[in-house]
């Protein structure tokens, strides 16, 4: 991973990715450490967002590290007509490492391609967003004890939905069994089905999941997201499609966690909060550590 970039789950092997996890636990242990003493993480956020980039900037403080960066990129020269290509280029000679989030798909591979420094996709448009990721599977390996053979339940916006693509193609490593819920327009995209059929897993899809909860190990509930919809009334016919209360989780599984990338707006009832089985902001937590192990491999500062 050393000097490597990180824009796609794919970019890691199943070993690499068990190495992540494994470090997070140290770090979870010990989140505490002056590894990166003398280093400066660039944190270039084109799109909002409050886990990633605070957890991200918490991980690097809690390391001895240095931040710099902006949080809304019309306080940078891009609203002046500058090039995505000009701002990494520079941000490179300022920097040892840079995680950006940008609306475009693809734009972060592009910005592997002219940066002089890695760079860590903290989420290109409806592509990837391989650190959340490796946080849910940190957060499912913790809840579970294991990551192979789940009943993996995937709600809410599986077209748009970065964390669950990713995610998705994770799991295949370990031999989920996926049950995707969705509205119609919100399904799973095809080229994701033809993904598990080539790794001969088993899918199915739901326009809903009353009747099935109980055969779920992990919930993995995600919000209808406003901001890739181009059509208004798209988004009002689906944004409500599902809500998670708390009386649907009695007769689940012990072992059942429901997880959220976040941030929530109506898909889980705020009356799941208290529940033993709700997982969502621990997982948020969890990003810390993951995202110290990540920085921490990439510079080469452990291995
Ligand atoms: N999970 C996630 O990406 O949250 P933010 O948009 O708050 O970073």
């Amino acid at each position: 991973m050393k000097n490597r970039s990180l824009i796609s789950i794919n970019d890691y092997s199943k070993e690499e990715i068990l190495q992540v996890l494994d470090l997070a636990v140290k770090f979870e242990q010990n989140p505490s450490q002056e590894l990166l003493s003398g280093k400066v993480i660039a944190t270039l956020f084109f799109e909002p967002s409050t886990r990633t980039r605070l957890s991200f900037e918490s991980a690097v403080n809690r390391l001895g590290g240095k931040i710099i960066g902006f949080s809304d990129s019309a306080s940078s020269s891009a609203t002046k007509g500058e090039t995505l290509k000009d701002t990494i280029k520079t941000v490179s000679n300022y920097s040892d490492l840079i995680v950006m989030r940008h609306p475009i798909e693809g734009s972060a591979r592009y910005a592997s391609e002219v940066s002089t420094v890695p760079i860590v996709n903290a989420g290109d448009g409806a592509n990837q967003h391989p650190t959340q990721t490796l946080l849910d599977l940190y957060s499912i390996r913790k809840t579970q004890g294991k990551l192979e053979n789940l009943n993996l339940f995937i709600v809410g916006d599986l077209k748009y939905g970065r964390t669950v693509h990713s995610l998705l193609m994770a799991m295949a490593h370990f031999n989920a069994t996926y049950y995707f819920i969705s509205p119609k327009e919100l399904r799973i995209p095809t080229e994701y089905k033809m993904y598990l059929d080539q790794h001969n897993l088993k899918y199915s899809e739901h326009a809903d999941f009353k009747d099935i909860v109980d055969e779920a190990d992990i919930i993995y509930m995600t919000r209808v997201q406003k901001e890739r919809f181009s059509d208004p009334i798209e988004y009002e016919k689906t944004k409500n499609a599902y809500v998670l209360k708390n009386a649907m989780l009695q007769n689940t599984r012990n072992n059942l966690r429901v997880l959220h990338p976040l941030p929530r707006v109506n898909e889980i009832s705020t009356d799941v909060d208290d529940s033993e089985k709700a997982y969502y902001f621990t997982q948020a937590l969890n990003g810390v550590y993951t995202r110290q192990a990540i920085i921490s491999l990439i510079l080469g500062l452990k291995n």
